[in-house]
This record gives C-alpha cells, sequence and structure tokens, in this order.
C-alpha cells in the first residue's frame, strides 16, 4: 500500500513493485495528485520502475522541443514526485532553438501545418526562472545540443524522452541522442513520447516523426523504437537498446525486468 512516505527500494521485490505502481498509475490517471500532464508523468514512471529494477539511482529525462516551456515545467512536476517519494536523483532538460521552428526544408516537415517562427519562446530567462534546481534549459540547434547532453548526464542514465520538434528535418538531427555508442547511458527499454504521430490528417509514415522513426530503426541494428499501444499511454513508444549489457545476457538487473503495463 501507497503511503506518504518515502518508499523504500532496498526492499522492493518484483511483486511489491507491480503492485505499487500500479497503484502510482492509478493516482496519475485519476488526477488524485497533479504531476503534470499524465502522459508524461505515466512515461516518466515506467522509467523510474524500470531504473529502480535495474538498480540505478541517477536518471535523466529530457524534452526535446519545449517552445513556452508549459510541457517542460509539467514534466518537472511529474519528476519532484519521483525524486521525492523514491529519492532518486532525476535531472530535467529542455531543448530548444528558443526562436521558434526552423525554415521549412521539405514536404517531410509538413509544411501545411507549420511556418517558420511558430512556438516562439521569447526570452529564455523568463522560463528558466520558472524552473526548479534539477531542470536545465539548453538553447540552441537539436543535432547539437543532443550531442551536449550526451556529454553532461555523465554516469546518469537518459530514462525518459519526450520528442515534439514538429519537423521530420528536426527530429531527424535529434536522434543521435538515441544512438550513442555507450549502450549504458540508456535505460535497456527508454521510454519515449512522440508528440506528432496520427492525430491530424496529414501525419503519415513517410513524413515527420514516423518517417524518422522508421528511418532510425533501419540504420541501427541494436537500437529499435516500437509503439507500445497496450500500455494505454498516448504515443508511448520504447527505445530498445539491444547492445545495453542487461539485454545481451551479460548482466542481471536487480529485481527482474518483466513489468506490466499500469
Ligand atoms: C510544438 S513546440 C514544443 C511544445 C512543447 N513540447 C510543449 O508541449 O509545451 C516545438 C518546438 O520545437 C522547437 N524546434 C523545432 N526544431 C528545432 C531545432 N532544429 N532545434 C531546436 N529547437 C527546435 C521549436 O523552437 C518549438 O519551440
Amino acid at each position: 500500500m501507497m503511503t506518504t512516505e518515502r518508499a523504500n527500494i532496498s526492499t522492493l521485490t518484483r511483486e511489491s513493485s507491480i503492485a505499487l505502481f500500479k497503484e502510482i498509475g492509478q493516482i496519475i490517471r485519476s488526477g488524485q495528485v497533479n504531476m503534470g500532464r499524465q502522459h508524461y508523468a505515466l512515461s516518466l514512471a515506467h522509467g523510474v520502475q524500470q531504473a529502480i529494477h535495474c538498480g540505478y539511482d541517477k536518471i535523466v529525462a529530457i524534452e526535446l522541443g519545449v517552445a513556452a516551456g508549459n510541457g517542460l515545467l509539467e514534466l518537472c512536476q511529474s519528476a519532484h514526485f519521483f525524486r521525492e517519494y523514491f529519492g532518486i536523483d532525476i535531472k530535467v532538460y529542455g531543448l530548444d532553438g528558443a526562436s521558434g521552428l526552423p525554415e521549412v526544408a521539405d514536404y517531410r516537415d509538413h509544411p501545411e501545418l507549420w511556418t517558420a517562427g511558430d512556438y516562439n519562446m521569447g526570452d529564455p530567462s523568463i522560463l528558466r526562472k520558472k524552473l526548479p534546481h534539477f531542470a536545465e534549459l539548453i538553447i540552441g540547434d537539436v543535432g547539437e545540443t543532443v550531442v551536449e547532453v550526451l556529454d553532461k548526464i555523465g554516469d546518469a542514465k537518459i530514462g525518459f524522452v519526450s520528442v515534439d520538434l514538429d519537423y521530420y528535418s528536426s527530429t531527424k538531427r535529434a536522434m543521435r541522442l538515441f544512438s550513442d555508442p555507450n549502450p549504458e547511458k540508456y535505460l535497456p527499454a527508454l521510454p519515449v513520447y512522440f508528440d506528432d504521430m496520427d492525430s491530424l490528417i496529414t501525419l503519415n509514415e513517410w513524413c515527420g516523426e514516423a518517417a524518422v522513426i522508421n528511418e532510425f530503426n533501419t540504420e541501427h541494428q541494436y537500437r529499435k523504437i516500437d509503439r507500445k499501444p497496450y500500455f494505454n499511454i498516448p504515443h508511448f513508444h520504447v527505445c530498445h537498446v539491444l547492445d545495453h549489457p542487461l539485454r545481451q545476457g551479460l548482466a542481471k538487473p536487480r529485481i527482474p525486468l518483466s513489468l506490466y503495463d499500469f
């Protein structure tokens, strides 16, 4: 049974973890505790549960595409809850160019939906002032800033990523985030939210985020992104890090990774 006190990670078993996260899932879905966007909170919860099972105490949550910062601030709300409840270190990074969408490269960027300059952040210092101590806003083209984040995170594991860059061209450049040669920078099954998959009539498999995912899966033998509709979280995907020692049978998790939806 969940209490308001900090959970004791060291006594968790697979069974008690499944029961506890089921309860956390219900709390998020019912809105009983405000953790911001439910799809962020639930996706991050899957990252936190997996980190605990693996024995990791430092994870990182990243939002690619921040605009005015509503999503980033809500992700911070979720991270705050899990930091307090489990006592694990969660850092949050938001990556954005600050001046809104760049120029459209071609039809794959959906020019029928978006125009250069849309979602301009304005002065980044205004958003920076609202962020908690464990969050950081990094300004620049995502093609470069994802490399900066991969350097910055040290021995923490990437535990959740939200991809909301709208364009094919921007998302394509940002995918370097998922292909670092060191598989131990990631959870073995990293939860990823892709915002623009199929909710609008012109979105399709040959443009935008969906095309980038298909190409990424073709280009990488040991990194594969798939959608998990069974988990009942809008746009929930997993990046399978198949070269991770835990997925190669070279190491065992502290608690088995046979985990369900919640
Ligand atoms: C739809 S908005 C993000 C909204 C935000 N996730 C939310 O839910 O509140 C898309 C953002 O992606 C950013 N973006 C698109 N391409 C980019 C690039 N190549 N480098 C950096 N930022 C980029 C834009 O600046 C814009 O703010």
